[in-house]
C-alpha cells in the first residue's frame, strides 16, 4: 500500500513510541486534515480505536467505549519495515490494550517494555550519519557562498547568482537534517565544518566543489541504506529527495568543466558575464 510521506511519519513516530500512541502528533496538519490522515490509516488497519487513558489525548468520543484514542498496529511496524522481532512485544501490549477493558484502580498502570538495544543502537547510528551530512552542507554553504561572491568580484555575474542560489539549497539541505535530527530526539551538531577548499580561480572552484559534491552523493547513499535498515522510511524519503538534488549539482558542475574543455576557458568566462 501506498502510504503518503504525512502518514509514514505520523505512524513512525507511533511505532517509536513504548506505548504506540499516535498522540502527540508530530507533525503540525490543518485544520481537517489530521482526521483525513488518521481515518485513512484507520481504514487501513494501520492504527486503531483503543479506550483513553486519563493522560491520552482523545480521538474522539464513542455512545458505548467512552473516550477513545489511537495506537498504532503491528501491521504498522510492518508497512514502515521495521523488524518485528523488535517490536512484536510493544505490538502486543499495543493490541491487548485495546482488547481489556481500562483498568480502574492505582495498580493499573503498565510499565512500558524496554526498547531492544539493537534498534537504538541503529538509532544512534542514524543520527550521527545525520549530523556528518550536516557537517557536509555547512561547509558547502561556506564553500559556495565565498565561490560565488568571488565571481561576482570578478564581474562574472552569471556564474554569482547560479553559485549563490547553490548556497541557499545546500542551506534548506541543511534545515531538513535539522528538522530530522530533532524529531529523532538527537542533537544538531552544527559546530563541525569539514575543509574548506577556496580555488583561487573558476576552474579550480568548480573541480573543488565537485570533489565536495562527490563526498556528499556518497554519504547521502550510506545514509539512505543505513535509514532502510532501520526501517525509518521517513527519513529514507527525505534523503532520497536531497540525494537527487545533488545529483542535479554533480552534473552542472561537470557541464561546466566540459564546456571549458570545448570552448576554452576564456571564452567560456566572457559568457559568464551577464546576468
Ligand atoms: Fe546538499
Ligand atoms: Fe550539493
Amino acid at each position: 500500500m501506498a502510504l503518503s510521506d504525512t502518514q509514514l511519519v505520523v505512524l513512525s513516530a507511533a511505532c517509536q513510541r513504548p506505548d504506540r500512541s499516535v498522540y502527540p502528533l508530530t507533525t503540525k496538519l490543518p485544520g481537517g486534515a489530521a482526521a483525513k490522515v488518521l481515518g485513512s490509516l484507520l481504514k487501513q488497519n494501520l492504527i486503531k480505536e483503543v479506550q483513553a487513558k486519563r493522560e491520552d489525548t482523545v480521538w474522539r468520543e464513542d455512545k458505548k467505549r467512552g473516550r477513545l484514542t489511537l495506537r498504532a498496529m503491528p501491521a504498522a511496524s510492518k508497512a514502515l519495515g521495521i523488524d518485528e522481532a523488535s517490536t512484536e512485544g510493544e505490538a502486543e501490549t499495543a493490541a491487548n490494550t485495546e482488547a481489556k477493558p481500562a483498568r480502574s484502580g492505582k495498580s493499573g498502570k503498565s510499565k512500558p517494555k524496554p526498547r531492544g538495544t539493537r534498534a537504538d543502537s541503529k538509532q544512534a547510528k542514524l543520527i550521527e550519519m545525520l549530523n556528518v551530512l550536516l557537517a557536509d552542507e555547512l561547509t558547502a554553504i561556506s564553500q559556495y557562498m565565498v565561490h560565488s561572491e568571488m565571481c561576482a568580484n570578478w564581474g562574472y555575474e552569471h556564474l554569482h547568482k547560479k553559485i549563490e542560489a547553490r548556497a541557499i539549497q545546500e542551506m534548506k539541505h541543511a534545515e531538513k537534517l535539522i528538522s530530522r535530527i530533532i524529531f529523532l530526539e538527537g542533537t544538531p551538531r552544527v559546530d563541525r565544518l569539514n575543509k574548506i577548499n577556496i580555488g583561487p580561480d573558476v576552474p579550480t572552484q568548480l573541480a573543488n566543489d565537485l570533489e565536495a559534491e562527490h563526498v556528499a552523493w556518497k554519504a547521502y547513499n550510506d545514509a539512505i541504506h543505513l535509514a532502510g535498515e532501520v526501517g525509518d522510511a521517513p527519513t529514507r524519503n527525505m534523503l532520497e529527495g536531497t540525494a537527487r538534488d545533488e545529483d542535479a549539482h554533480i552534473d552542472w558542475l561537470e557541464e561546466q568543466q566540459d564546456q571549458i574543455k570545448q570552448i576554452g576557458v576564456e571564452l567560456y568566462l566572457s559568457n559568464q558575464t551577464k546576468e
